[in-house]
């Protein structure tokens, strides 16, 4: 069996402000991580010859996995956080003072819920499917490096949740989750590195 490594990217500077979306670079943590990230990579997967990493498009998860040296980097739009649409580059705060309707359908219904001219849970649910078929069908270990809306969905496919927690999973910064299907079904190790 081999493992399939999941993170998100380090810190961004918009975690940092409290923005959703947009495409900024990693914070001086973000860049702390992404070094002991491909430490990680790199004796974990040693003998690998095969491994990829993948990353979406966006600078913060291309920027996490840059360090890491020795496997081919592939980026997937596919692997891109949802898009909060009319929201992007909001606080929740101001979403929830701007936009109070939203914020409150939002709430009520997180799965379901489409951002103006952006997409829901639901969506990116959907938009993973030629990434997963991909995953499955590799042979090698490969290290996914996406953002936290993305990875909640594919861990929840992995670890068969149900549809309606996957916006609600816990999905921490700079910690790798190790998954591997073995007969006994899905093992999972967790490393936080900070
Ligand atoms: O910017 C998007 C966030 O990573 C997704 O978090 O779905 O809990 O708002 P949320």
């Amino acid at each position: 069996p081999r493992p399939i490594l999941l993170t998100r990217h380090g810190e961004s500077r918009d975690n940092v402000r409290g923005r959703i979306g947009g495409d900024s670079m990693i914070s001086d943590s973000g860049e702390l991580y992404s070094k002991k990230l491909a430490n990680f990579v790199e004796k974990r997967l040693k003998n690998e010859k095969a491994a990829s990493i993948w990353t979406s498009t966006l600078q913060r998860t291309v920027l996490t996995a840059s360090p890491i040296a020795g496997f081919p980097k592939i980026q997937w739009r596919a692997l891109d956080e949802i898009n909060a649409g009319v929201c992007d580059g909001m606080s929740y705060e101001e979403i929830k003072k701007n936009m109070p309707e939203e914020y409150q359908s939002r709430k009520k219904d997180k799965l379901r819920y489409r951002y103006p001219r952006g997409e829901s849970y639901l969506d990116v649910i959907q938009r993973l499917e030629p990434v997963i078929i991909e995953l499955e069908r590799q042979r090698a270990p490969v290290v996914v490096i996406s953002h936290q809306a993305v990875l909640r969905a594919l861990y929840a496919y992995f670890a068969d949740r149900p549809l309606k927690e996957i916006p609600h999973i816990e999905m921490p910064l700079h910690t790798i989750i190790e998954i591997q299907m073995g007969v006994t079904g899905l093992q999972e190790k967790r490393y936080k590195l900070m």
